[in-house]
């Protein structure tokens, strides 16, 4: 066994896919140190710069003062706390939905909704760039998977007009964790009716961004209140904490709190993450203002790099992909980003297709002109070498 781990090993280092973990020394923010070194952090979620403020941090410490550090059960047993039980009204406020439930990470969240949901004699449409945690909770729910193109809606139509199942999930990101672009949320729901479809979408990288108010992709298009549309949302990426929700109809959690394995049969997240969370969702609401200085960032760095000569890849949030292609080179253009004091990590396959490996920068409503600047003139420097 210990010698085709090790063969794994070298295979995956000669195609440029083995993985190492870099060390960010203090707190989540613009710029972090690495290996000694002041770096301009450009490829963290932390959208809203929420991971590390102090209201943020003082309300987690207050939390932990009140209710101590963990849950102690799952959240049927003993573990369903007052912490969880204010983060979930407050959700269900924050997104306009008619219930909400709290999910340990957002993984877990896809896990839990899609086995829940779909079985043996459901059809699942899927957006082939959907994130990992979808693809394997369908895989799990033993659901029959259809994959349609990215964004297509015309292919997705002739599968559900195809399908003579009883049960139709159509899923799909509604931000493209690695290429930041947006599904066509408008033009999916339109099919709903037409094809008795229920719609999950993955607001992962939409929750706290999208919208005017970071209410996410509903928002975003003017369609809120939507009742086929099931939605998940992240806490540990614009809200800075950790963890997830789904916000959906009142039977649909009904459903999950008996059914989602991914919730029934895991200790509760800790209350002082909520306590963030809930804090954090306080902060966006009373100040729009720090979802604009993302946008204004998210356009000063997609424009720098398109007049740079760069390969944004379509892109349409602070999500920006710099399209390099090669695995060994995508790295090494990392390692020289690197040298000129800015860390954006490589993204390979199979995290996104074969060919596609690319630079992932993200944008923060924290980076300060100077950063920018920086990791302009940082990419800059690494096309003249
Ligand atoms: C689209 C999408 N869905 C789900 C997840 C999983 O969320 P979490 O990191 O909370 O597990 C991520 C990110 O990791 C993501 O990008």
């Amino acid at each position: 066994m210990r010698e085709e781990i090790l063969e794994e090993i070298s295979r995956l280092t000669a195609l440029g896919l083995k993985r190492t973990l870099r060390l960010v020394e203090g707190p989540q923010g613009p710029r972090v140190t690495m290996d000694g070194q002041e770096v301009v952090l450009m490829c963290s979620n932390d959208y809203l710069g929420l991971a590390n403020p102090p209201l943020v941090k003082e309300a987690a410490i207050k939390a932990i003062e009140k209710w101590g550090t963990g849950a102690g059960a799952s959240r049927l047993v003993s573990g369903n706390m007052e912490a969880h039980h204010i983060l979930e009204e407050r959700i269900k406020e924050f997104k306009a939905a008619p219930s909400a439930l709290l999910f340990n990470s957002g993984y877990n969240a896809n896990m839990g909704l899609i086995t829940a949901l779909a079985d043996r004699s459901t059809e699942v449409f899927s957006d082939r760039l959907n994130h990992a945690s979808i693809v394997d909770a369908c895989v799990l729910s033993r659901a029959r998977v259809k994959r349609y193109p990215n964004r297509d809606t015309n292919a997705l139509e002739k599968l559900l007009k195809a399908s003579a199942a009883k049960k139709k999930l159509i899923i799909t990101d509604s931000v493209f964790s690695m290429d930041g672009t947006i599904a066509p949320l408008p033009d999916i729901i339109s099919l709903l009716e037409r094809h008795g479809a229920m719609l999950v979408i993955d607001d992962a990288h939409a929750t706290g961004v999208l919208g005017e108010s970071g209410r996410g992709s509903l928002e975003h298009f003017r369609m809120e209140g939507h009742p086929s549309v099931i939605q998940m949302g992240t806490l540990g990426k614009a809200l800075g904490s950790f963890g997830a929700f789904v916000t959906t109809e009142q039977e649909v959690i009904d459903l999950l709190i008996s059914r989602a394995r991914a919730f029934v049969y895991t200790t509760a997240l800790p209350p002082s993450v909520c306590a963030a969370a809930t804090k954090a969702i306080d902060i966006i609401d009373k100040d729009h203002g720090l979802i604009r200085k993302l946008w204004e960032n998210t356009s000063t760095i997609t424009q720098g790099l398109k007049e740079a000569g760069f390969d944004t890849m379509g892109s349409e949030t602070p999500i920006i992909p710099v399209k390099i292609g090669d695995n060994h080179k995508v790295m090494d253009a990392s390692r020289r980003l690197l040298e000129h004091g800015v860390f954006v990590q490589g993204i390979r396959p199979p995290t996104v297709p074969n060919g596609t490996s690319r630079l992932r920068v993200t944008v923060t409503a924290a980076h300060t002109g100077e950063d920018l600047k920086k990791a302009l003139a940082a990419f800059r420097g690494i096309i003249n070498g």
